[in-house]
């Protein structure tokens, strides 16, 4: 091996493997693994060792040493599992219509909420789309999210989808930081489409599905299930073509009444997402399923309205994820260390519990399980933020900002 092939970095004054740690249920900070003067040898794109850093340079005496001077924390690359980052425009009146006391559907019904940024989607050209993405996955990759999961959802025809999708796979291909695309076609029936929720569907599903298959453009299918966009009996036809077609399915489940979290769990979907008006059946369902159940703090901060249960489905054994929702409408701020943070102090959550949902179990949400833990074997994604002390990343609620981010082994230069 020449020297080139090993990179040792460190020392690192506390490094949070998030390793040793169950996928489900309640977690306290007294499970959490920190190796204190750590080193991280990297080999490739990937973690070959980690342990102490006196030990690593003597037993890879070969490998290229990078030493930090200064005090710093390292947690793995965080992973957003629901973000809508691919949009055109802003929705900056919406924000004020609510905060003057207009309601999310009563401004959706009035021409604004997502059928506005539809609009304003539809009318960016594919590279300005593209654009736009790249540069709101470089801000998160700057930040420190290394995975960030992309949704469509606001082309809603055959052709503004397959744009959208087309956007988002050239976005991947110019930023260091992994998209993982879905589709959301089923975000709402589209104004102009002359015809019933399943005829909307049909068509999504037997001339959209193809072309996604064919031009590898996502293997996840997402659809908001709420009484303003589809419910349970016209969703479930839909998501049984996809999963037969082999994609993955996610739900926009919950945020304002029940039903999608139920249907999300019967099906096998990998993720249940908002869970704001989950009670406690939809609760004891999640925490017994496989579904991850994504908190979107950011969506209830937009919108003015409550969290999303976690402490109550982490104590009934769910596996909890924590997502930015970043979308022009409900989530605009888009910064997940700020929202998980503050979804902590509401909901009362441990240091862990918020590091692992954004982490590997945020990954398992995407059906990912090479990332969220810094251990060997994993893709070499990690953050060192500027302190002695994990504690400090959630407490400066989001102005503590990383020192450096590692993807796949290269240290990011946004
Ligand atoms: O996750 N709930 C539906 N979809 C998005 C909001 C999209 C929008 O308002 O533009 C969400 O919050
Ligand atoms: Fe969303």
């Amino acid at each position: 091996m020449t020297k080139n092939d090993l990179k040792l970095l460190g020392p690192i004054t506390q490094l949070l493997t998030l390793d040793h740690l169950p996928l489900k249920g309640a977690l306290n900070d007294e499970q959490l693994e920190i190796i204190e003067q750590a080193g991280i040898l990297i080999e490739g794109e990937k973690v070959l060792k980690i342990g102490l850093w006196t030990d690593l340079k003597t037993e890879f005496p070969e490998a290229e040493l990078i030493e930090m001077a200064g005090d710093f924390v390292a947690i793995p690359g965080m992973v957003d599992c629901h973000t809508h980052i691919c949009f055109g425009g802003s929705r900056a009146k919406d924000f004020a219509l609510r905060n003057a006391g207009k309601t999310y559907l009563e401004i959706a019904q009035a021409g604004g909420g997502i059928w506005d940024t539809v609009t304003q989607t539809r009318a960016l050209s594919l590279d300005d789309l593209t654009a736009s993405t790249i540069k709101n996955a470089n801000r998160h990759l700057s930040e420190g999210v290394t995975t960030i999961e992309v949704k469509s959802g606001y082309g809603l025809s055959l052709a503004e989808e397959l744009k959208m999708l087309r956007a988002i796979q050239k976005a991947g291909a110019s930023t260091s930081a992994d998209l993982v695309s879905t589709c959301l076609a089923a975000h709402m029936k589209p104004r102009d489409f002359e015809g019933s929720n399943p005829e909307y569907l049909e068509l999504i599903s037997s001339q959209l599905f193809p072309v996604l298959i064919e031009e590898k453009l996502t293997k996840r299918i997402d659809a908001f299930v709420e009484k303003s966009a589809f419910s349970p009996e016209e969703i479930t036809p839909y998501f049984k073509v996809a999963q037969e077609l082999g994609f993955d399915i996610t739900v926009h489940a919950d945020q304002f009444t029940t039903g999608g979290s139920e249907t999300a769990v019967k099906l096998g979907a990998k993720s249940a997402d908002h869970l704001e008006a989950s009670g406690e059946k939809e609760i004891g369902l999640l925490a017994k399923s496989d579904t991850i159940a994504v908190a979107l703090p950011g969506a209830s901060l937009g919108l003015g309205c409550a969290f999303t249960p976690a402490r109550k489905i982490l104590d009934q054994g769910g596996a909890l994820a924590i997502a930015s929702d970043w979308n022009p409408g409900s989530a605009p701020m888009g910064d997940l260390i700020a929202q998980a943070s503050i979804l902590a102090t509401f909901e009362k959550l441990s240091t862990t519990e918020v590091f692992a949902g954004i982490t590997f179990r945020a990954a398992a949400a995407l059906g990912l399980d090479d990332r969220g833990k810094i251990t060997a074997g994993m893709l070499a994604d990690f953050v060192l933020f500027p302190s002695k002390d994990y504690r400090e990343i959630l407490y400066h609620q989001g102005k503590m900002k990383p020192t450096q981010v590692w993807k796949r082994g290269k240290l990011s230069d946004v």
